[in-house]
């Protein structure tokens, strides 16, 4: 089925609770890929992928570590009709529901490589996820810690990214090389809501 109407909910496939390769073998094959096949993407595969990031458990806990449980992260997508059942466009990712929602029908990939020093693999990546984070949500609690603890959280989001895309015979490359406020932009996020990382994704060659 094909989504067409902008803020309407898009529910992912439900998460695997097994997969091909062992943690140990997942752990060795993870490297940083830049070329990406233009292949489309199962449905499942990036549900999975997705979940993977920021997906939230049965207590309320999401799949990557956060200080206090805060969860002050938010995920976006950008694809170009390279996943099955998924129109081009930018998504972001609703954790309690497992669901995206369509923010905007442009591709705007390009954008965001431009944004990040026109590094081109960003523009033609099947899929990129952006990640960024409430940065009010967490200095309530945490005062100037907070900012340290974001980074902190974005790398174990991020190595979630790395190693299920590893595991399911995808690639990707974390880019912090980018200009915040031009992304912050592209993704029109409110003076709080701080871009920290970008993930494109796609199956190896
Ligand atoms: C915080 C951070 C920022 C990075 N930023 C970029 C980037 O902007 N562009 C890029 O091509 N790679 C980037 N990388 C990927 C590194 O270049 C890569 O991890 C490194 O070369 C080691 O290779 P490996 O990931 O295959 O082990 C970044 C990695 C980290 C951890």
């Amino acid at each position: 089925m094909r989504e067409k109407i902008l803020n309407r909910l898009i529910p992912l496939a439900a998460p695997k609770e097994k997969g091909d390769l062992s943690f140990e073998e997942t752990l060795r094959k993870r490297k940083s890929h830049r070329y990406f096949k233009k292949e489309t993407i199962s449905f499942e595969t990036f549900s999975q992928l997705i979940w993977s990031a920021q997906g939230e458990l049965k207590d309320g806990r999401r799949v990557a570590p956060s200080a206090g449980a805060i969860y002050p992260f938010n995920l976006y997508v950008m694809t170009d009709d390279f996943v099955q059942n998924l129109i081009p466009g930018l998504y972001a990712y609703d954790a309690g529901r497992h669901s995206l929602k369509r923010l905007d029908s442009r591709d705007l990939r390009p954008y965001l490589s431009e944004a990040a020093l026109s590094q081109n693999f960003i523009a033609v990546a099947p899929i990129v996820i952006v990640l960024t984070a409430n940065l009010d949500e967490i200095s309530k609690v945490y005062g100037s810690r907070a900012e340290r603890y974001i980074f902190m959280e974005a790398g174990h989001i991020g190595q979630n990214i790395y190693l299920q895309a590893a595991a399911m015979n995808l690639g990707t490359v974390a880019v912090g090389a980018f200009h915040d406020e031009r992304v912050g932009k592209l993704l029109n996020l409110p003076h709080y809501e701080i871009p920290v990382y970008i993930f494109p994704v796609g199956a190896v060659p």
